[in-house]
């Protein structure tokens, strides 16, 4: 009996698989390989060559990890100039509280700046194919969920963000996007950048402080000092609501609302081409430009700022655990900001595990639930638990 139903759920599968190319498998090739146990619970250092040149990043494996498991994975990008180990200890993402069962991955720009296109000295594909070639590698020595590969970065890498987030190949290998801070050089009223995004719509979450004079939320035109050597001493970025207006266009988002919360805090949230806060918007108007946190972090002590009213690991962490690469959450009856306001993936599926436990069965499950509950317990039960 257990053989035939053994055989009945692997014919199953591969009538699925033939049938369905949109139902991704959430293992890795890395899912098998055992890793040193000094690196778990750990952030060990690593390094690749990518178009020719070296390479650096920064990897956090979760406590328990073992490599049953398939695991979704945060990427962070540091600001200007940076190291993703700035970003690391400034937004404490490694921490159990934030990154359980999550793997953290902090790359190194070169020469501490990330290409968008404009200034710099990197050129966009360049930095593009670096993603690409650490989702390989990561993918290759670890046991990944390659349908839950985020990224979150601070400015410059906000910006980075963004430029990820408009490349329809790269951008494909990333379930949401949310950029904190971001500085969208390229994206201003008359800039030159292009965004193609691979789907519509597009998860994406931006934080950004109404206090901010670095990257001004009211945007701010390029300006030099004439100098040869300084040719972009300072880039034009867009007015944020301008920004945030082509975001709405290229998702095709109707019914924005705003919710204010404790007089300084403004939620914006989006339907976007029918899904419920598929785009989503947080501006503090006190906030300068700082990692968001409740507790005081390096951006903010360096800028002499107080903790920020948002939990920006909260935020962004509950949006990422609402969406995998292919599969939309399923929608409430309801619409507006109360049917999105809890964390989360409420409705995703009838199987419903838990968020944000690198659980696999959850994802899956949610990817088989568009093709009937029977099958997709059938399946579960025999491949994933
Ligand atoms: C990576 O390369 C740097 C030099 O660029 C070296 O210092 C470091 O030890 C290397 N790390 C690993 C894990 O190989
Ligand atoms: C790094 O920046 C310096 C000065 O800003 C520049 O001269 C150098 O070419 C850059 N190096 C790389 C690898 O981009
Ligand atoms: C866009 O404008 C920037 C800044 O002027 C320039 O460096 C870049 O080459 C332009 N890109 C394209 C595709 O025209
Ligand atoms: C940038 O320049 C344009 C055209 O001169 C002007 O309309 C706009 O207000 C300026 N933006 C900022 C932020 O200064
Ligand atoms: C969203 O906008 C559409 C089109 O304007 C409208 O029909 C619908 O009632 C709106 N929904 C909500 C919840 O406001
Ligand atoms: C903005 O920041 C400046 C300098 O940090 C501070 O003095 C000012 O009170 C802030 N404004 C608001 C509205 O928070
Ligand atoms: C903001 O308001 C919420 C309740 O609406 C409260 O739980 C939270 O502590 C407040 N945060 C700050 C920093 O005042």
């Amino acid at each position: 009996m257990r053989d035939t139903a053994r055989q009945a759920v692997s014919a199953l599968l591969l009538a699925l698989a033939a049938c369905a190319p949109t139902l991704s498998f959430a293992k890795t090739a890395g899912c098998d390989k055992t890793v040193a146990a000094a690196d778990i619970g750990a952030t060990v250092g690593k390094n690749l060559t990518s178009t020719n040149v070296a390479r650096s990043y920064r990897v956090h494996l979760p406590m328990g990890y073992t490599a049953s498991t398939a695991y979704p994975v945060i990427f962070g990008f540091h600001g200007s100039p940076g190291i993703g180990f700035y970003f690391e200890v400034d937004t404490r993402f490694d921490e159990e509280r934030w990154g359980a069962g999550k793997i953290l991955v902090y790359p190194d720009a070169l020469n501490g700046t990330w290409a968008t296109g404009y200034g710099g000295s990197t050129p966009v594909e360049q930095d593009l194919k670096f993603v690409q070639d650490m989702i390989d590698s990561l993918s290759d020595a670890y046991c990944v969920d390659s349908a839950r590969i985020y990224a979150t970065g601070i400015s410059n890498g906000g910006g980075f963000v963004n430029r990820i987030a408009c490349d329809k190949d790269v951008g494909a290998k990333f379930a949401a996007f949310a950029p904190s801070s971001g500085a969208y050089t390229g994206f201003q009223p008359g800039g030159n950048a292009t965004c193609t995004p691979y789907k519509t719509p597009l998860p994406i979450l931006s934080i950004h402080g109404g206090n901010d004079t670095t990257v001004p939320y009211g945007g701010r035109n390029a300006s030099s000092s004439g100098s040869p050597s300084a040719p972009d001493d300072v880039l034009a970025t867009p007015p944020i609501e301008y920004w945030l207006q082509g975001w709405a266009e290229r998702n095709k988002c109707t019914n924005q609302t705003e919710t204010t919360m404790n007089s300084t805090v403004h939620r914006f949230l989006w339907t976007c081409d029918g899904i419920d806060g598929a785009m989503e918007h947080w501006k503090e108007d006190t906030m300068g430009h700082v990692w968001a946190s409740q507790e005081p972090t390096f951006s903010q002590i360096s800028a002499g700022e107080p903790p920020t009213k948002i939990e920006g690991n909260a935020v962004i962490l509950a949006f990422f655990d609402k969406w995998t690469v292919d599969v939309p959450p399923a929608q409430g009856s309801s619409t507006g900001p109360s049917s999105t306001s809890s964390a989360g993936p409420s409705g995703t599926s009838s199987t419903g595990a838990p968020s944000g436990t690198g659980n696999a069965a959850g994802r899956t499950a949610g990817s088989l639930a568009m093709m009937g509950a029977g099958a997709a317990v059938a399946i579960l039960g025999e491949i994933v638990m």
